[in-house]
């Protein structure tokens, strides 16, 4: 990959850019321009950017992808592809890849760590402990998680290695997806809404598409009630965040554990007065294991586009 020009669009895990440098890219990083200033660099930098490495944070769209003529690969740091303008990618014939498997994992184990830390109440009961609260009298009572009956939006890669974790709490598990699965011991539901009013804990793990953008909706929410719980490893814009703000602190629903919101890092501030919220600041794939893997996979492709070989995780 000697001088391939790579653009980087934010400030990702030290090891990727180090690697890239050790392969001898030219990295040219936008998150050294103030925002206001991102065309002007992208216009200045065209001429040497080949790939973009992108990820959550900022994407390439398609403002950017107009800018750099001779963009061949947008390569994301993510699985989710929502913040890269694929139509346009398509349409200009430049190839994407992103980080599937090699995360699934740690979202999955996240999912299933929010939902117990809501219903446990775990960081109410840490926050119990340290103030020294013990000393004057128990923690009040919480609620089971095991056996719950829990719903997943999008059984893909993680919303199965969902199913598969929480299976093994007794777990009775539904689904919606766009299609049946071939999973018969889960059961399928044909709506978001029918999904739930069947369960529990609802665990919003698809794609964010035009079709599943505010897929959890008023209805949903108070389908799910202030026994359910959502969980939302997926992306903020599933969800109509005020809705659930308001059904949160009207008590309509239960609970919530969220690792996305809709305007990341802000949040609204009606979420930090409610002990059955549980918040992560968008750290589903965030392990130093799983981060070496998805660089590693990043760089795999980068080099796969370069030599002309097959991409190992191509999205266009
Ligand atoms: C991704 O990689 O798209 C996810 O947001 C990880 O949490």
């Amino acid at each position: 990959m000697e001088s391939l020009g790579v653009l980087i669009t934010y400030p990702l895990f030290p090891y990727l850019e180090q690697e890239l440098l050790r392969r001898g890219c030219h990295l040219l990083r936008l998150y050294h321009s103030p925002e206001t200033n991102h065309l002007a660099f992208l216009r200045a930098n065209a001429s040497s950017i080949r790939a973009v490495v992108c990820d959550t944070h900022v994407g390439a769209d398609a403002a950017m992808i107009d800018a750099l003529p001779g963009l061949e690969i947008v390569s994301t740091f993510s699985v989710g592809v929502d913040k890269v303008d694929l139509v346009k990618c398509k349409e200009r014939g430049v190839r994407v890849t992103n980080t599937p498997d090699v995360l699934t994992d740690d979202v999955a184990d996240l999912a299933i760590g929010l939902a117990i830390a809501v219903l446990r109440k775990l960081p109410a009961a840490d926050r119990f402990v340290r103030k020294g609260a013990w000393k004057t009298g128990g923690y009040p009572l919480t609620t089971k998680f095991s056996g719950k009956r829990v719903g997943i939006l999008g059984l893909g890669r993680i919303g199965l290695a969902i199913a598969q974790r929480a299976e093994a709490f007794n777990c009775p598990i539904s689904y919606h997806s766009r299609s049946r699965k071939p999973h018969p011991n889960y059961k399928y539901y044909p709506s978001p809404l029918d999904l739930a009013s069947n369960c529990d804990i609802l665990v919003v793990s698809c794609a964010l598409t035009d079709e599943t953008r505010l897929i959890i909706n008023r209805a949903v929410i108070d389908a799910l009630g202030p026994q359910g719980v959502l969980i939302n490893i997926g992306r903020g814009h599933h969800v109509d965040e005020s809705e659930l703000v308001s059904a949160l602190v009207e008590g309509r629903l239960g609970g919530a554990g969220l690792d996305v919101f809709e305007n990341e890092p802000d949040i609204p501030e009606e979420l930090f007065q409610l002990d059955n919220v549980v918040m992560t600041p968008h750290v589903g794939s965030d392990t130093v294991e799983t981060s070496m893997a998805m660089a590693d996979l990043v760089i795999a492709n980068l080099e796969a586009h370069v030599i002309g070989r097959p991409l190992l995780t191509p999205v266009v």
